[in-house]
């Protein structure tokens, strides 16, 4: 495993970056039941859709779904917003889904509950820096992670998120090509590890995921040994070495149901839980430990973007219009030439691309 050693990431700016984000404080009782008939109301009106990841606030998974929207990865939320006739897709997620959504339709609006809602990894991929190096290594094909800018993507051969990044790459190794990686180091080396393709790796790492630590799920497995441990890939290499399954999040749902444990230690944000209750209501889940200060908060595993978005600011977007994604055109339709590579890639490999997680041999 190669990582880019002249590349620096500012994690104290990180840092202070998601310690400034702001959650949304939710409604409670008539005044929630009131906003969540007027945002339904207003999804009709100004003909929108609504796209939640699974690590936004319940009431808002709760709402995507009655309301015809989706739920799921980032994978899903770009191509579920292509296929949609809506006129206004509403991105209840992080800023580059949003832009992935403009990239994939610039015809249409797109709207977010908040523009401050960030990601670690984009934050640590600055464009013009990711150009400069990806002149200097001309004979890698530049591989981007889906949680980047738009002009980052625009400068990339291909665009991949978690659920099938592991595929294209093995497809583009098949191929006798090099690859350049960027930004999020551990799913990276994950990838590389799976393939044993030759990949050259950018130092970002996420916030949340950064800092689960595998001494301290050592010890929470020795006090539940029949638990089974899910791990999202952007995971340090000893938590992944530690999982039963590791996948995208909608991979780690589906292993939910796939695997015969009743316990499950989740290395991943616990706005997941939601529908891994819905999948399992029988199933008990747990956060899998954190060691340090990495996110929003010290002891929880829950991204400080995503808790941007609330219903609050969702009635508030449709009902005005402010908050619009806006994307660079040019920019655009450079970026879509990666992103569509991979949406046709999945198409052609004739899965919903969301795939299985990578579940583990028993030893
Ligand atoms: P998924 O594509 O697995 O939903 O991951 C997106 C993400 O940002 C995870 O932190
Ligand atoms: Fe980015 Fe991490 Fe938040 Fe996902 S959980 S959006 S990778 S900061």
């Amino acid at each position: 495993m190669k990582t880019i050693q002249s590349i620096a990431i500012d994690k104290d700016r990180i840092q202070n970056l998601a310690a400034q984000a702001r959650a949304a404080i939710p409604p409670v009782g008539a005044q929630k039941e009131k906003l969540v008939a007027r945002i339904k109301e207003l999804l009709k009106e100004k003909n929108a859709v609504l796209l939640a990841h699974y690590y936004v606030d319940e009431d808002l998974q709760v709402l995507a779904d009655e309301t015809g929207g989706c739920v799921s990865d980032s994978l899903e939320m770009a191509r579920f917003g292509h296929d949609h006739p809506a006129a206004t897709i509403v991105v209840a997620g992080v800023r580059f889904m949003g832009e992935t959504a403009k990239i994939l339709n610039p015809e249409k609006r797109v709207l977010m509950p908040s523009l401050e809602a960030e990601c670690s990894l984009d934050l640590s991929c600055n464009a013009e820096v990711f150009r400069r190096f990806c002149d200097r290594h001309p004979d890698r094909t530049s591989v981007v992670y889906a949680n980047t800018s738009a002009e980052v993507k625009a400068c990339a051969d291909w665009v991949v998120t978690s659920s099938i990044g592991t595929r294209i790459v093995a497809h583009l190794q098949a191929k006798g090509e090099k690859i350049l990686w960027a930004p999020d180091r551990y799913l990276g080396a994950y990838i590389q590890k799976v393939t044993g393709a030759d990949m050259l790796l950018w130092p970002g790492y996420c916030v949340v995921h950064d800092a689960f630590k595998a001494d301290a799920l050592l010890r929470l497995r020795k006090k539940y040994p029949a638990a089974a441990v899910l791990v999202h890939p952007e995971s340090p290499m000893e938590v992944i070495d530690q999982a039963d399954a590791v996948g995208s999040t909608t991979q780690l749902i589906r292993a939910v149901t796939k695997l015969p444990h009743e316990l499950f230690i989740v290395a991943t944000d616990h706005g997941i839980f939601h529908k891994m209750r819905q999948a399992a209501p029988q199933k008990r889940f747990i956060e899998a430990p954190l060691g340090g200060t990495g996110a929003s908060c010290l002891s929880c595993a829950h991204c400080p973007w995503m808790a941007t978005n609330g219903l609050v600011n969702l009635a508030h977007t449709l009902e005005t219009g402010e908050n619009e994604v806006l994307v660079d055109p040019e920019v655009g339709r450079r970026a879509m030439v990666p992103v569509r590579r991979m949406l046709d890639f999945a198409r052609r490999i004739k899965t919903r691309a969301t795939g299985e997680a990578n579940i583990a041999s028993p030893a």
